[in-house]
């Protein structure tokens, strides 16, 4: 018996990399799973049919059950076709892992408007369409569902070279938030993933450590983002896990007033409200690098 035993799900950019691992393990908990990946290379470049049917022959080869989907998240039609894929083969759709993504980096300056625009394109567009027709099906079924917006560090804390991603990644962020609220009513759970796994996409930009392959080895990551799918999960939404290796982390908010008088007082004067902050400013937290969390 598996905790997804019946269940439907469908993850993007599941050809290689941390989407391969979640959607194995997703059908090793019983869920029959499309595998959508475009098949390209890591900068979002060609296209095939490979590595969405290797890993499907994967599963299958393992007593599970997907089935390939060859499109892109950023065209709608691809997307509307996902979801048509898990109806049409398994009758419907329980779980959405928004995952496919590229990158494109540059630091600020040297950044082109292409550059900008792919990457906040299969992000959060792509994020946004598959999201799109996967919540009307799980609305058209009422019995609720589970999401996962794969985001990233880069986009909830910052990282050099990455202004495209970043502002994608938190973009995916804030629409979890609000998608969260909104699913509340129906039983749909978003949550966002911030990972951090050795893949195609980062090989090159990790640290130097030894053992970096299996410390951050894309498995560990799934393990998280397959628990929210299941009924246990039911309550946890609207939230943000950083999972690095085998350590899962709680990414939450923290407010601090740094200035405050009655409201129906008169406004702060620029001078006060800089003396405020210079006397609040001591007592804030470091700003964090990616790697800390
Ligand atoms: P990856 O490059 O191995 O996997 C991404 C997959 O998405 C590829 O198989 C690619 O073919 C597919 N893809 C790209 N564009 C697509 C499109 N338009 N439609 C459908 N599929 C498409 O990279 P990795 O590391 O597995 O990344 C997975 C997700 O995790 C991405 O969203 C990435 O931004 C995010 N992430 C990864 C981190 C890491 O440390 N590996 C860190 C933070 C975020």
């Amino acid at each position: 018996m598996g905790q997804l035993d019946g269940k439907v799900a469908i993850v993007t950019g599941a050809g290689g990399g941390l989407g391969r691992a979640h959607a194995l393990l997703l059908a090793q908990e019983g869920a029959q799973v499309v595998v959508n990946d475009l098949g390209g290379d890591r900068h979002g470049a060609g296209g095939g049919t490979s590595m969405a049917d290797g890993v499907v022959d994967e599963i299958n080869a393992a007593g599970g059950s997907a089935v390939a989907h060859y499109g892109s998240v950023t065209d709608d039609a691809d997307a509307a076709g996902m979801v048509k894929t898990a109806v049409d083969n398994f009758g419907r759709l329980d779980i959405l892992i928004n995952n496919a993504g590229i990158l494109r980096d540059k630091s600020f300056k040297n950044m082109s408007d292409d550059e900008w625009d792919i990457v906040i394109d299969v992000h959060l567009r792509g994020t946004y369409l598959v999201t799109k027709h996967a919540w009307q099906q799980m609305l058209d079924q009422g019995e609720g569902g589970r999401i996962v917006m794969t985001s990233s560090t880069s986009g909830l804390i910052g990282n050099f070279g990455q202004a495209n991603y970043g502002a994608a990644k938190a973009g995916i962020a804030g629409f979890m938030r609000v998608l969260a609220l909104e699913g509340m009513k129906y039983g749909i759970t978003v949550n966002v993933l911030a990972p951090a796994a050795l893949s195609r996409m980062t090989e090159d930009i990790m640290p130097d450590v030894p053992d970096l392959g299996e410390r951050l080895a894309p498995e560990k990551v799934s393990p998280t983002v397959v628990w929210l799918c299941t009924n246990d999960a039911a309550k946890v939404t609207g939230r943000q896990f950083c999972v690095s290796g085998n350590r899962t982390s709680l990414l939450s908010w923290q407010v601090d007033v740094v200035a405050e008088k009655d409201a129906l007082d008169t406004p702060w004067t620029v001078e006060e409200m800089g003396e405020a902050m210079a006397q609040s400013m001591e007592t804030w937290p470091k700003l964090l690098k990616p790697m800390e969390v």
